[in-house]
């Protein structure tokens, strides 16, 4: 088959780039080795900056989220048995939308589908090819019969494990990265959330996480080494380990419930660079990775989905290859400043056995000059809500 932008990779990236090409009228074909089924099972980000917002209207996917999801104007920082509240809204005028990414997959993936645009899933052995040249290509396997697909681009959406990122030569390409030597125990229960706002607790025993997807459906996560095994954390001991990190006045208020998914996500901080190889872009995870500390996976891929569709559009609209010739640098710039976010975040937040006792003192300082000093919650604020496009 022939298309104009062949999308490895049915996640966030692919779907946004896919529905904004299609609503462009630029033809585009997605192709995952996952089933739908199993990408929606996935659960991972919940929380939105406007900017990803904005595009999913301009994909005209936006309707449920508008109705469903919880706009966020604050959250807090908990340490020493304290909540602190960073006012979103009343320091930079932008508030957060708390909406689940398997909410915002899905409504990417019935908009495509009213819209009549193709996507292969259980796609086998899926691979790029010829991206130096004019005529790139992409193969895969499917119900035992290889198949190709010929087009003019190819978006590398395919996340951190994809094949994309692997297929350009290693001497073409930089990568920078840091593994941090811990992951995030992540539960889902249908209790109601212990407050309105997220909660980031820095504690002693570790970091912890309260978050949500509804008024009535709780997402908590606690820092846990890197080799724990889920089976050796039943819900009770996940709820009094959190219990315990979180200030005392939240402690009392958590309400806990069975927990329907559990979770280990380890923490790394990863960039690819450059992110454009011939008529291949890299787009979202699988060109850079950040620590979900900042809560920035998502939003930055959502950035990349922007820069890259601005200039794909140009290319059709204008025979311009100026904005694809952007492409890489601009989208690195932001994913550079969302990297340093992410892992001052990371730093401040997380139990670091080997900072020792001098380490743990700038982290308390660090943490106190953040909350009294309006300046550096604004530096905060501003980076969480995210940077401008
Ligand atoms: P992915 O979602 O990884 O999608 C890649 C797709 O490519 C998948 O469907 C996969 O099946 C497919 N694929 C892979 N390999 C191949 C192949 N060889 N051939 C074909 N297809 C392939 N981000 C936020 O912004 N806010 C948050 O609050 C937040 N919280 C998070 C919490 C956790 C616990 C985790 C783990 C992540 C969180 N993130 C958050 C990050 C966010 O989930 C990711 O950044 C986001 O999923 C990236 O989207 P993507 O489409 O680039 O990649
Ligand atoms: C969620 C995940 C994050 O990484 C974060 O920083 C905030 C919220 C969540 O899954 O709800």
């Amino acid at each position: 088959m022939r298309t104009k932008v062949a999308i490895i990779g049915s996640g966030p990236s692919g779907l946004l780039l896919g529905q904004l090409l299609s609503r462009a009228g630029i033809d585009n074909v997605i192709v995952d080795r996952a089933s739908r089924g199993h990408i929606l099972e996935r659960v991972r980000a919940g929380v939105l900056e406007e900017g990803t917002v904005g595009l999913m209207e301009l994909c005209g996917a936006a309707a449920r989220l508008h109705a469903e999801a919880l706009p966020h104007d604050g959250f807090s920082l908990a340490f020493n048995g304290q909540n602190h509240r960073i006012d979103l809204h009343g320091l930079t005028g932008k508030r957060v939308i708390v909406y689940g990414q398997t909410e915002l997959t899905r409504d990417l993936m019935e908009q495509r589908q009213q819209d009549g645009a193709q996507t292969v899933y259980e796609a086998e052995e899926v691979e790029p090819h010829g991206f130096d040249g004019e005529k790139p290509l992409v193969t895969y396997r499917r119900d035992g019969v290889t198949r190709r697909i010929d087009c003019d681009f190819i978006a590398g959406c395919d996340g951190f494990h994809g094949v994309s990122r692997k297929s350009v030569p290693e001497k073409s390409i930089a990568t920078f990265e840091r593994v941090y030597p811990f992951g995030w125990l992540g539960i889902l229960a249908e209790v109601p959330p212990v407050g309105h706002e997220l909660i980031y607790a820095q504690h002693e025993r570790g970091f912890a996480l309260c978050s949500m997807r509804s008024a009535t459906r709780s997402r908590y996560y606690i820092q846990c080494p890197l080799d724990e095994k889920l089976e050796t954390w039943p819900d009770d001991r996940f709820w009094n380990e959190l219990r315990r990190r979180l200030p005392p006045r939240d402690a009392e208020r958590l309400q806990t419930g069975p927990a329907f998914e559990k979770s280990i996500a380890p923490l790394r901080s990863f960039v690819a660079e450059p992110m454009r190889f011939g008529r291949l872009f890299l787009v979202g995870d699988a060109a850079h990775i950040v620590p979900p500390t900042g809560a920035k996976g998502l939003n930055l891929a959502a950035s990349d989905v922007h820069y890259l569709f601005s200039g794909l559009r140009e290319f059709y609209a204008e025979n311009s290859t100026a904005g694809i010739d952007a492409y890489s640098a601009k989208a690195l710039s932001r994913v550079w400043k969302a990297v340093r976010f992410s892992w001052s975040m990371t730093m401040l937040m997380h139990e670091f056995p080997e900072v020792g006792p001098f380490g743990r003192k700038m982290q308390e300082a660090e943490l106190a000059y953040l909350v009294q000093s309006r300046a550096a919650s604004t530096v905060l604020a501003e980076n969480y809500v995210g940077l401008p496009l």
